[in-house]
C-alpha cells in the first residue's frame, strides 16, 4: 500500500492518532525508543541545541484513556492478559499506553517489514510479552544488546550498561542485510587492505621473500547481536544536548540491516531525530512523530548539518485521513455484523455464550459520545442483555458486572 504522506514528513504531535491516520502496509521498518517508565522527568539543558525539550515517563492510570483498555479488553485477549499480569497501576498504565501504539505499528508496516523496540531492564520483561501477543512470538527475531560504559558509584548491585532492543518481524519473509552486521574495519586497516575485490572483501598485494606478487585478504569482522558503541557523551561531536539522544551509529547499524535504500523507515518518538538522520544519510526514505516541537527544528538542523545541503522537510501538525479504506459503512451494517459474528465465532463478546447471528446487536466498545469511530475495530456484537447492562458504559464496566 502507498504512503499517505510525503517522503521527509515530520508530525509534532501525539502519535496515537496520527498513526491511526497512516496508511497499513506502508513502511519497512520501525525502530521506536519510547519513554521507559523510568520515573524520571527529562529536560534539555538550557542553551543545548535541544533546549526545551522535555517529557515526563511517570505514569498513572490518569494519563491513559480508559477506553482503550477497553477496546483491548474486547478485542485482543492475549494482550489484555499481559495488562493485568503488570505488578503495579503505574505499569499497568505504561503498557496501556504502549499497547495501542504497538497495534497501529503492526497494522503501518509491511508484510516483509521489521520493527526494534529499544527498552531497558526496567520494562522489557512486560513489553516482549506485549510484542508477543501483538507480533507473534514466532515473529521474534533477536534482541540487540546497545553495551555502553557509563561510570557507577554503587557497590551494592553489578554495573547496568546495556540497553535491549527487541527485534521482531511481520512474517516469516524480512529484509535483512547479512553483511551489515559484520564489523566495520577501521580507517588504518582500510588503507593497508586497500584493494576490494567484486565481493567487496578487501585485499592487499604484496611482494613474498621469494619475489611472488601475492594477495592477503583481511578477516571477515564477524560482530554478534552486542553492539559495543560508546554513550553520546557530553564532549561527542554528535551531541544535541537532547536529554536521551541515542547514537547515530547504532541507528545506522539497525537501518542497514534491516532496510534497503529507498525504503520507508519511520520512527514515532523520534526526539533529536537521530533515526532519521541516519535514515538520510543512507538513502532511505523516512517519517517520524514526537510530541514535543523541539524535535522538527533539530532534524532540519542536524540533517543541514549532516548533508551540508538544505533538504526538503514537510513540517505537520494535522492527523493524516487514510486512503486506503473506502467510505464507512454505518455501524450496524449487515457485512459488519456478518464480519464480527465470524472474528467472535459466533458469540457475545460480554457473557460469551452462542447465538444465532439475529440475536446479536453490534455495539461500539468506545462510545461515540467519547469519539469512538465506526471501524471495525472499535465494533463487537453483544447478546441483548449484555448489551443492555453495558449502555453507553465502557467494556470494563460490563466485564465488572458480569463477573458479580
Ligand atoms: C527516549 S526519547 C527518544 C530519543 C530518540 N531516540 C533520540 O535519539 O533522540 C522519547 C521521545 O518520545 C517523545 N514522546 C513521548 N510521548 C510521545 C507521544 N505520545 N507521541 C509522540 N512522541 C512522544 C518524547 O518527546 C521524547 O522525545
Amino acid at each position: 500500500m502507498s504512503a499517505n504522506w510525503s517522503n521527509r514528513t515530520i508530525w509534532t504531535g501525539d502519535n496515537l492518532p496520527i498513526m491511526r491516520g497512516m496508511n497499513s502496509a506502508s513502511v519497512d521498518l520501525i525502530y521506536l525508543d519510547p519513554p521507559f517508565n523510568s520515573k524520571a522527568n527529562y529536560a534539555a539543558p538550557i542553551g543545548s541545541e535541544a533546549a526545551g525539550a522535555e517529557f515526563k515517563d511517570t505514569w498513572t492510570l490518569q494519563d491513559v484513556d480508559i477506553a482503550w483498555l477497553d477496546l483491548i479488553e474486547a478485542k485482543h485477549t492475549r494482550l489484555n492478559k499481559v495488562i493485568h499480569a503488570a505488578m503495579s497501576k503505574s505499569d499497568k498504565s505504561y503498557l496501556i499506553y504502549m499497547a495501542v501504539r504497538l497495534l497501529e505499528m503492526h497494522r503501518i508496516l509491511k508484510s516483509t517489514g521489521s520493527i526494534y523496540l529499544h527498552c531497558d531492564p526496567t520494562m522489557s520483561h512486560y513489553l516482549k510479552l506485549l510484542m508477543d501477543a501483538i507480533f507473534g512470538r514466532k515473529n521474534f527475531r533477536n534482541e540487540v544488546v546497545w553495551h555502553y560504559f557509563k561510570p557507577h558509584s554503587s557497590k551494592r548491585t553489578w554495573p547496568r550498561n546495556y540497553d535491549q532492543v527487541l527485534y521482531y518481524t511481520i512474517a516469516d519473509d524480512w529484509t535483512f542485510n547479512h553483511h551489515a552486521t559484520l564489523f566495520e574495519y577501521d580507517e588504518k586497516s582500510k588503507r593497508r587492505y586497500d584493494k576490494t575485490d567484486s565481493e567487496g572483501r578487501r585485499f592487499k598485494v604484496y611482494t613474498d621473500t621469494t619475489g611472488t606478487v601475492r594477495k592477503a585478504y583481511m578477516k571477515a569482522g564477524r560482530a554478534d547481536n552486542v553492539l559495543k558503541i560508546p554513550f553520546v557523551q557530553g564532549t561527542s561531536k554528535e551531541r544535541v544536548g537532547y536529554p536521551t539522544q541515542k547514537p547515530i551509529a547504532l541507528l545506522e547499524r539497525i537501518i542497514k540491516a534491516s532496510s534497503n535504500e529507498e525504503d520507508v523507515v519511520f520512527d514515532p518518538f523520534c526526539g533529536c531525530a537521530t533515526t532519521l538522520v541516519a535514515a538520510d544519510r543512507h538513502s532511505r526514505n523516512w517519517v517520524g512523530i514526537d510530541i514535543s516541537n523541539v524535535a522538527v527544528r533539530l532534524v532540519e538542523d542536524r540533517i543541514k548539518a549532516d548533508q551540508g545541503l538544505f533538504q526538503d522537510i514537510q513540517s505537520r501538525t494535522d492527523v493524516p485521513q487514510r486512503t486506503d479504506v473506502g467510505t464507512l459503512l454505518m455501524y450496524n451494517a449487515p457485512s459488519n455484523k456478518k464480519a464480527l459474528y465470524g472474528e467472535q465465532g459466533g458469540h457475545c463478546n460480554g457473557c460469551a455464550q452462542h447465538f444465532q447471528i439475529q440475536n446479536l446487536e453490534v455495539d461500539h466498545i468506545i462510545a461515540r459520545a467519547q469519539g469512538g469511530t465506526d471501524h471495525l475495530e472499535n465494533l463487537q456484537l453483544l447478546c441483548g442483555h449484555c448489551n443492555r447492562v453495558k449502555g453507553d458504559r465502557g467494556q470494563e464496566y460490563l466485564i465488572a458486572k458480569l463477573a458479580a
